[in-house]
């Protein structure tokens, strides 16, 4: 039965996506005796070779400090590190790398751009419009912003495919909105955003929009340029690098204006007890040494994607959802939470039998893992008068075959509880 079905979608084909499976060490092994069927890739996506081997190369042979030294290894591991700045840009469609600010991730930069931009520009009586997918970490950081200034943050609601009221956004934008926050694709039930259509309205009104593009980057291809967001910020550790770093890109002319966050080295022109001057973006927001080895290893994440070309991974990873999508609703009793007609990535579901932690327990038993909880996204579980979700989320090196032993695995744990 599930063979007939899988025919009708666009999957990779098997060589291909063979010899993808094959640069992922993590993906070669049992877990409770089963192959290792990995959905948590929303989560943390797992790593291949080329960016095993490129952090591990460059700590053994170029690593230093950078922008600090003029010996051959400063020099070295500082050329490396700039040269993914380029990469970066290249990857968002930015035109400039002065626009790429590198961060510990999402997290890091939209609390950078509340502190820095926010502060100075958001005053009492604004409003920040924060649609109602969001992931805390693009809500709380307007929360904090909100309180301090005494501004407003004001939900953009969903209906209940979780797609974005987009009347009632158009009816919330106003004089005295200062900023939209959305994400490009939602965290926590997949749903893509139309955040062009959003930008540009956001726009009309004299408001800049910041873009959360965390589960986005590692899924379609992103153009800054083309969606003309003010700011759009991902990690690396969800598209194949490491953790610990990720990057913020920003409109140069917004950059230009914006006050430092964090002091420290790297970040100024030139410090005495008269008084400080800073750099030039994109170094004013990066005081301190940066969590170098992870940015060389984004490069090489950067390159892994292109390498294989990220249409292709959009069309494969459709083909995944789609696939689960389809057997999934022939479970009874599970309800898929978020069902949007444009999703990425994700799939979350709920089942009246069980609680989504004990099914992710089992399913664990199984050798599948997924992420049950609420994702970070309260207000989206609460939309759906539910606590939580199981999630399993995709990646390019996950195969039909997957899919069929996550469902096989699902049909037994329910069984379980039923
Ligand atoms: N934000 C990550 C997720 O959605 C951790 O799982």
């Amino acid at each position: 039965m599930m063979m007939d079905e899988k025919s009708t979608y666009d999957f990779m084909a098997q060589e291909e996506l063979q010899s993808i499976r094959n640069q992922f060490p993590i993906l070669q092994q049992e877990v409770n005796e089963k192959p290792l069927c990995y959905l948590d890739s929303a989560a943390s996506a797992q790593k291949p070779l080329t960016v095993l081997n490129c952090t591990h190369d460059f700590e053994s042979h170029d690593y230093s400090n950078i922008h600090r030294g003029m010996h051959t290894l400063s020099m070295r591991a500082t050329a490396k590190y700039e040269e993914v700045r380029g990469k970066v840009a290249g990857f968002l469609g930015a035109t400039s790398e002065s626009e790429i600010v590198f961060t510990s991730g999402t997290t890091a930069a939209i609390n950078l751009i509340a502190q820095t931009w926010g502060r100075t520009q958001v005053r009492a009586g604004d409003e920040i419009l924060v649609s109602e997918l969001e992931h805390h970490s693009n809500i709380v950081p307007w929360q904090l912003l909100a309180e301090e200034v005494g501004a407003r943050v004001i939900m953009i609601p969903m209906d209940d495919d979780g797609v974005l009221d987009l009347e009632a956004y158009t009816g919330l934008l106003g004089p005295k909105t200062k900023l939209v926050a959305v994400n490009h694709v939602a965290n926590a039930i997949g749903t893509i955003n139309p955040v062009k259509e959003m930008a540009s309205q956001a726009h009309e009104h004299g408001s800049v929009i910041v873009v959360d593009g965390a589960q986005s980057a590692p899924h379609m291809k992103i153009d800054v340029v083309d969606l003309d967001c003010d700011f759009f910020a991902f990690s690396a550790h969800k598209m194949y690098g490491p953790t610990g770093t990720g990057a913020l890109f920003g409109k140069a002319a917004l950059l230009k204006d914006m006050p430092p966050w964090q002091g420290g080295g790297d970040m100024i022109d030139e410090v005495s007890f008269a008084g400080t001057t800073y750099n030039d973006p994109p170094m004013r927001f990066e005081a301190g040494t940066p969590n170098i080895t992870a940015v060389i290893g984004m490069g090489a994440a950067v390159d892994w994607m292109q390498g294989i070309g990220i249409k292709k991974i959009a069309t494969h990873e459709n083909a995944l959802l789609g696939y689960a999508t389809k057997l999934i609703s022939e479970i009874p009793g599970v309800r898929v939470i978020g069902t949007a007609k444009n999703k990425a990535g994700v799939l979350s579901f709920w089942s009246d039998d069980a609680h989504p932690q004990d099914i992710g327990t089992i399913l664990d038993q199984y050798g599948v893992a997924v992420r049950a909880g609420h994702h970070c996204a309260q207000p989206v579980m609460k939309h759906f008068a539910i606590p939580a979700t199981a999630r399993a989320s995709f990646a390019v090196y996950n195969t039909p075959a997957d899919v069929e032993q996550f469902i096989i695995a699902l049909k037994k744990s329910l069984e379980l509880f039923a």
